[in-house]
């Protein structure tokens, strides 16, 4: 049996899992595959991983909290996971573990078009923001970032050569009509769904946007995903917007992570059905 796992803490609400089983289970692969969720503390994640690898584990993706210690431990790293200093794919080997990062071409694989040339403006500085830029600036795009700590923004874009927005006039939103493409890889909107706060326009406050500030040339895309959609992409929708929400992403991530595992093609369709129905 070929063993895959999820790590990460929390992990019970992960839909990887779900995802993973229901693709091997397309091409026919669950009898020699499997993929669970397996939850670790940051103080367990590295003997944890070790441990995996004694029982025959072959891969893991990696989630909150350990995209950082993930790299940190692996003996061999994709350029992509160096860059952007964070890995979600390990891959087992007699010869040591092997870090990808698969977050930055899953962000790329998930919009419309190819961004080459297009003016992208990212919000947020950490993690995600770090992959989205990264992965925008790869594909050719010209990035720009925004974050609600200045500082943060700075630093982002000084290492990876890309600019930071222009601050808006006290109070006025910021001015992303010039924008061809929007990626909110903030933690706004991601208590929405069970909350009234989306629907009183606070979620588009915090990101600094407002409503009637989308267009339908514009590509939006929300690293946020639950059960409803997040305040950012109902406007973006309302206004004509492409909308690309987290959970395509989260089935690009998964699918390049896929990819990298079995070598096999990932099935899409049956991976976007079983997250839908989760
Ligand atoms: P990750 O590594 O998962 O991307 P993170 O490092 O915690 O997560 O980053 C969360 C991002 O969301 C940050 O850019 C954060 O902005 P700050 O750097 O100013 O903290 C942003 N964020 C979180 N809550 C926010 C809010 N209420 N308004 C604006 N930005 C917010």
């Amino acid at each position: 049996m070929n063993r895959l796992a999820v790590i990460g803490q929390p992990i019970s609400h992960s839909l990887s899992p779900a995802m993973h089983t229901a693709a091997l289970r397309a091409l026919g692969l669950e009898r020699e595959w499997s993929y669970v969720a397996i939850e670790l503390s940051p103080e367990r994640f590295s003997s944890g991983v070790g441990e995996l690898r004694e029982r025959g584990y072959v891969g893991a993706n990696v989630t909150v909290p350990h995209k950082l210690a993930a790299l940190a431990l692996a003996d061999d790293a994709s350029a992509s996971a160096r860059a952007i200093g964070a890995s979600n794919t390990l891959t087992f080997s007699p010869a040591g573990v092997r870090a990808d990062n698969t977050d930055a071409p899953g962000l790329i694989a998930a919009l419309p078009h190819d961004p080459s040339g297009r003016r992208a403006l990212v919000l947020g500085a950490g993690g995600a923001a770090r992959a989205s830029a990264w992965a925008l600036a790869g594909a050719g795009a010209e990035v720009v970032v925004h974050n609600r700590t200045r500082r943060r923004a700075a630093e982002l874009a000084a290492e990876l050569e890309v600019r930071v927005l222009d601050p808006p006039e006290a109070g006025a939103p910021l001015a992303i009509a010039d924008f061809d493409l929007l990626v909110n890889a903030t933690s706004v909107g991601l208590a929405i769904g069970n909350s009234a706060r989306g629907r009183a326009g606070l979620d588009l406050k915090d990101l600094g946007l407002a409503a009637d500030g989308f267009s339908d040339r514009m590509v939006v895309v929300d690293l946020v995903y639950g059960a409803a959609p997040t305040e950012l992409t109902a406007a973006a929708s309302a206004a004509g917007a492409t909308v690309v929400d987290g959970l395509e992403v989260l089935v690009r991530q998964g699918a390049e992570s896929f990819r990298i595992w079995t070598g096999s093609e990932p099935p899409l369709e049956a991976m976007r059905a079983a997250i839908r129905s989760e």
